[in-house]
Formats: structure tokens, sequence, C-alpha cells
């Protein structure tokens, strides 16, 4: 027995069950990794989409369902990690992105939507005066970064463990092997006098604080609405740019988290669904800032991209933003999503499950813990063997979801997507109950052993 004791080996047992189903039921999914693993590393492009045994692949979705290559249905609650807020087909983007199609791409000038686009970000997040276009999350906060050391003349940027701002600045666990070779400066997130005191160490070599109002990638662990307008009043007095990286959070209210939490960085950074579902990144932030950028002037500061302004992601970021996710659907939606985590926080409470729902609105993050969530290091047990604990449960909570036709990241994480309604939430909630009912025992003497 690998696992040494009997908990973990009824767990273990319990895993190679699953995967063996899973493995019989999808052998499309297995035929195209295995053709795609010959001339891609292991198949894949994007390290997120990789799960044990192999991941299914995608023939096609619509409205907030997808079909696998097996011709399975699956409810999405993965939402493309956020960047699939409008589900797969909604028709008014659909028509905004076909007739933008119908119309031309690659013009090779400035087009009709993105001052359009430009207007309606600014509007909605008052802290942005002027805003920038660029081709993905990464790249946004690699420009935002990178504007405020050009515009401070300082060097180092604070971020926080369990980060993550885009594929070459992740702060977790294997951080550092492809990130930018920034002087970074890491903080404890949320921990308040500990940061304060770091950030006035650095202070005068600090360009920049980047931080996700809430960790996403992390574990949908909220920022303390201290610990942020901390971060807030120490950067003002010390001339160093507070960057809040919303490429997640920015559809948790109308105006972003910034919006809810009452607090105007310097800079924002954001990606995702902005680009009504296809390839975008933008970021903006105050006006003395931003103005650098006009070409017009004779100190401008250059900022290249032949796609930054691609006509089909600005036409369908305008639809999205403007007809589809207005306040009213924006409110709608992280209340739907608050009813699904309190339900699912009451379910696990009633069954007696060592397993927790963290997270704001409509994004949230499956845990199995007992203990309270507040910082990264809850989530990161310094006791080797719990932490692996951990994971195997969210690799036999995922598979038996899968199982149940509901598709949601490995990791446990959740996104919730327009076309959601009530009886889709009753049904992720019946599927989470089935797991607790049939798989309590094994959960529990898992974690207890
Ligand atoms: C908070 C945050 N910042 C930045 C990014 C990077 O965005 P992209 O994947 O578009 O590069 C992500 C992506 O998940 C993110 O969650």
């Amino acid at each position: 027995m690998p696992d040494g004791n009997r908990s973990n080996a009824d767990l273990s047992a319990a895993i190679a069950e699953a995967e063996a189903r899973f493995i019989a039921a999808n052998p499309k999914s297995k035929a195209r990794i295995e053709a795609a693993g010959r001339v891609m590393p292991g198949g894949n492009t994007r390290t997120v989409l990789h799960y044990s045994p192999f991941p299914l692949g995608w023939a096609g979705g619509k409205g907030n369902r997808l079909i696998d290559l097996d011709g399975h249905e699956y409810l999405d609650f993965l939402g493309e990690y956020t960047a699939g807020l409008f589900g797969h087909s909604d028709p008014i983007i659909e028509a905004a992105i076909a007739k933008a199609l119908r119309d031309g791409v690659v013009l090779g000038g400035p087009n009709q939507y993105e001052g359009k686009l430009a207007e309606a970000i600014c509007a909605r997040f008052p802290s942005i005066e002027l805003v920038r276009f660029c081709n993905s999350g990464t790249e946004a906060n690699m420009l935002a970064i990178q504007t405020a050391r050009f515009m401070t003349r300082r060097d180092k940027v604070m971020v926080f463990a369990y980060g993550y701002h885009g594929s070459v600045f992740y702060f977790g666990d294997k951080a550092g092997q492809l990130n930018l070779p920034i002087p970074w400066v890491v903080g404890d997130y949320n921990e308040i006098e500990g940061t304060r005191a770091l950030l006035r160490q650095h202070a005068a070599s600090l360009a920049a604080v980047v931080v996700e109002p809430m960790q996403g990638s992390g574990g949908c662990v909220p920022g303390d609405p201290v610990f942020l307008a901390m971060l807030r009043e120490e950067t003002r007095k010390a001339g160093i740019i507070l960057i809040f990286d919303e490429v997640m959070t920015s559809r948790l209210s109308p105006s972003g988290r910034q919006g809810a939490l009452g607090i105007a960085p310097d800079m924002t950074s954001l990606g995702k669904y902005l680009g009504g579902g296809l390839s975008f990144g933008a970021f903006g932030g105050r006006r003395d800032l931003m103005e650098r950028f006009d070409p017009y002037r004779d100190d401008s500061i250059a900022h290249a991209g032949t796609f930054n302004n691609n006509v089909c992601s600005m036409a369908g970021g305008l639809a999205g933003l403007t007809q589809v996710f207005t306040p009213a659907e924006a409110n709608r939606l992280n209340a739907l999503g608050d009813r699904l985590r309190d339900g699912l926080n009451k379910l696990a409470a009633r069954h007696d499950i060592p397993m927790q729902v963290t997270g704001i609105g409509s994004l949230m993050n499956v845990h199995f813990a007992k203990h309270p969530i507040r910082k990264p290091a809850d989530l990161h047990p310094a006791d080797k063997a719990l932490d692996k604990t951990m994971q195997k449960l969210m690799n036999l909570f995922h598979l038996d979801m899968l199982d149940a036709g509901i598709y949601l990241a490995r990791r446990g994480f959740v996104a919730l997507s327009l076309p959601m309604r009530e009886p889709d939430i009753e049904r992720f909630e019946a599927a989470a109950e089935e797991f607790m009912a049939t798989r309590g025992r094994v959960l529990k003497a898992a974690l207890e052993a």
C-alpha cells in the first residue's frame, strides 16, 4: 500500500475506482490527448487544463452546457475560469462578433468599437480614467507594472504569496519558474501589520503593489477590506502605485470588487470576460499616469501590440458589457453565487463533512478542510501529508462531480455564467450532497488519519 495507512488506502481505492470509470466512459478524450501528445508536451498548451487521468476534450457548448468528444453533456460550472461569463452562445454577443467578422478584420487601423468599449469600461470602473487594450490579463499586468516602474523610476514590485497575475507572475508553490526577472517583494496576503512593516521597509524603492482584491487562483480567498484599505493608505503616503488586478474580480459587482469595497486603486488590470469571450486584456487608471501614452506628446510612452484593438474582441466586449452584463445582471449573478455557496456550506454542516466553500458572489472554491480559511497559509498546511490528502479529496470530488454531469476545475474552482438559474444551482447542490453521502466516511477517515 503506497499510502501506508488504512484510511488513505480507502481514499486511493476510491480514486482508482473513479478514474477507471472515467477512462471507460471517455475513449475519445483519451484518444485526443494521445494524438496531441505526439506534438505537444503532454498534449497540453495551458497547464491549468490538465488533470489526471486526462482532461475531457470539448466538442462544443451552448448556453451553460458543454458537450464532450464522447457526446456527454455537462453543466458548465467552470465558466472558462471567469472568461466564460456570457456562456457559450449569447445571441447578442454572437451577432456583434458575426457583424464584426462580416465587416472585415485585421484592418490595420483604429476601428469603430475600441473607443466605445473604453468609454463603457471607464463608466463602469470610475478609478479608470484612461484605458488601453492588450491581449490577455498577463499582458495587462505586465504593462501596468512596467508603467508604474517607468513613471516612479523605482524598481521593486510588491506581490503576495499565492497571488496569480498571469503566466509570468505566479507566486504559488512552484513560483518563479517562468516569472519575469523583476525584483519582487513578496508579502503575506491579509497579514496587515507584517505587510505594513514590509511596505515601509521597502517604500523608497517600491514602484507598485499588485494585489488581487480576492485571490482567485489561490483558492478564492477574499481580501480583508481592512488589509486592502491599509494597502491604499500606505501606498498613497509613499507614492507607490497601487494596482488592483481585477482580471477575475471585476465581475463581482457592477463596478468590480473596487466598487464594492469603495477603494480606488491607482491602476487596474482587466481581462477575461471583458472581451466578450475572446482574447482580451486592458490596463488603465489615473489620468496623470495613463496620459503619458498619448502619442501626440513628445515624451509619450510607446505601447505596441498588433492585436491590441482586434475587432472581434472589441465588438464582442462592447456588446457584452453594455447589453448583456448590465449592473442588474451583475447583481443577479452574484446573488445566485452567494446562494450556492451558502447552500453548499449548509449541506456540509448538516452532513458533518469537513468541506467548505470560500469566495464572493459568482466565484467560489470548494476546499476539504475544517479550519477557517482566511489566509492562503490556511490552504497550504505545513504538514505535507495533510496537503496531499486534501488534494486527493479534491481529485475524488472532481471525478464524482464529472460523473454527475457537473464540470468544474480540478482545484474546486467554480465560476457561474449568466445563463445560470436556480435549477442549475440545485443540480450542483444535489450532486455535491450525493458526494457527501457516498464518500463522507472515506473523507472523514482520510482527514482524521
Ligand atoms: C487575477 C488574474 N490575473 C491575471 C490573469 C492572467 O490572465 P490571462 O490568462 O488572460 O493572461 C488571471 C488568469 O487567470 C487571473 O486570474
